[in-house]
């Protein structure tokens, strides 16, 4: 079975998470959960030391970089993967909705280094609102491309043509609506954000890119009552009508997923349903940990 460490380029869980569907839609039956490892690589500027060590350790066959980790990070496992003959596969389909954009050239430096190990994966579905078309990309070595055309020939089909022009249209339009719409996710993110860290009770990372905030909820969580966040999105969505992803379904307990790919006022009345029902949580839990 593949080892597969996600490196997801951020040190908290916060920015990002698809680690443990990437095995399940990705890699077919044969992966389980356990063939995915959670990595955080160091942010930017600091050094991949982490993943040296990772990868001196138990060499993984492959590497799944979730987020845009900097070029030097990006050199350096670029540089390991060549040596150890690792796979590299970046998965850019955020790579327009990031807040504070830093120019790279990742697809460069990997094709430098590690061509004939690298997959660098895209998608409409985000940037361009097209979750529902089905429409993704990949650069990869011209074997690979090939056996995806059989996977994807005989699973899906094909990409419709309606599907291929409007994709084509994005890509090559204007790309204003992209910046004014990631104007908009930027407002959400702090609104949001601002709304839940209110209380005290609740810790929140402010995601530098997508549209999620992972916010912690352990503090309201107790043995004697909602004991885990699968539980939590469970009575959220029963008794205050809001859908949240469990932080369980990330490898990351405690934690809940929250979308704001949505309008600002069905948020603001997400997000007051969810703060109304952890206070009333809150009250039921105090009697057992006073
Ligand atoms: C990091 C990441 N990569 C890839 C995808 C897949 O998107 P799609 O299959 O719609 O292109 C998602 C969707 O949630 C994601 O969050």
């Amino acid at each position: 079975m593949p080892r597969i460490p996600v490196c997801s380029g951020c040190t908290r869980p916060g920015s990002t998470g698809v680690y443990r569907d990437v095995p399940r839609r990705g890699l077919g039956a044969g992966a389980t959960d356990r063939a995915v490892e959670q990595f955080d690589a160091a942010p930017c500027e600091a050094t991949a030391d982490p993943l040296f060590q990772l990868v001196s350790g138990r060499p993984p066959e492959m590497l799944l970089v979730v987020a845009a980790s900097g070029h030097e990070n990006v050199a350096a496992i670029a540089d390991a993967g060549a040596a150890r003959g690792i796979w590299v596969i970046v998965d850019l389909c955020y790579e327009r909705l990031i807040y504070e954009a830093v120019p790279h050239n990742l697809p460069r430096i990997l094709f430098d280094r590690l061509r004939d190990r690298t997959v660098i994966a895209g998608s409409a579905s985000k940037a361009y609102a097209m979750t529902g078309w089905r429409c993704g990309w990949t650069i990869a070595p011209k074997e690979l491309t090939a056996a995806f055309n059989v996977i994807q020939g005989q699973s899906t089909s094909n990409i419709t043509s309606i599907t291929q022009k409007a994709a084509l249209a994005a890509i090559t339009g204007s790309q204003d609506p992209v910046t004014a719409m990631l104007d908009e996710y930027r407002r959400r993110r702090d609104s949001i954000h601002a709304w839940l860290t209110a209380n005290p009770g609740i810790q929140c990372v402010k995601p530098s890119g997508a549209f999620y905030l992972f916010p912690d909820f352990s503090e309201f969580l107790s043995p004697d009552g909602i004991r885990t966040t699968s539980e939590l999105a469970q009575a959220l969505l029963d008794d205050a009508r809001v859908a949240v992803t469990p932080g369980e379904a990330f490898d990351a307990p405690g934690f809940v997923r929250l979308s704001y790919a949505t309008s600002m006022a069905d948020l603001k009345r997400g997000t007051a349903k969810i703060l109304e029902y952890l206070h009333a949580l809150e009250a039921k839990n105090a009697p057992a940990r006073a």
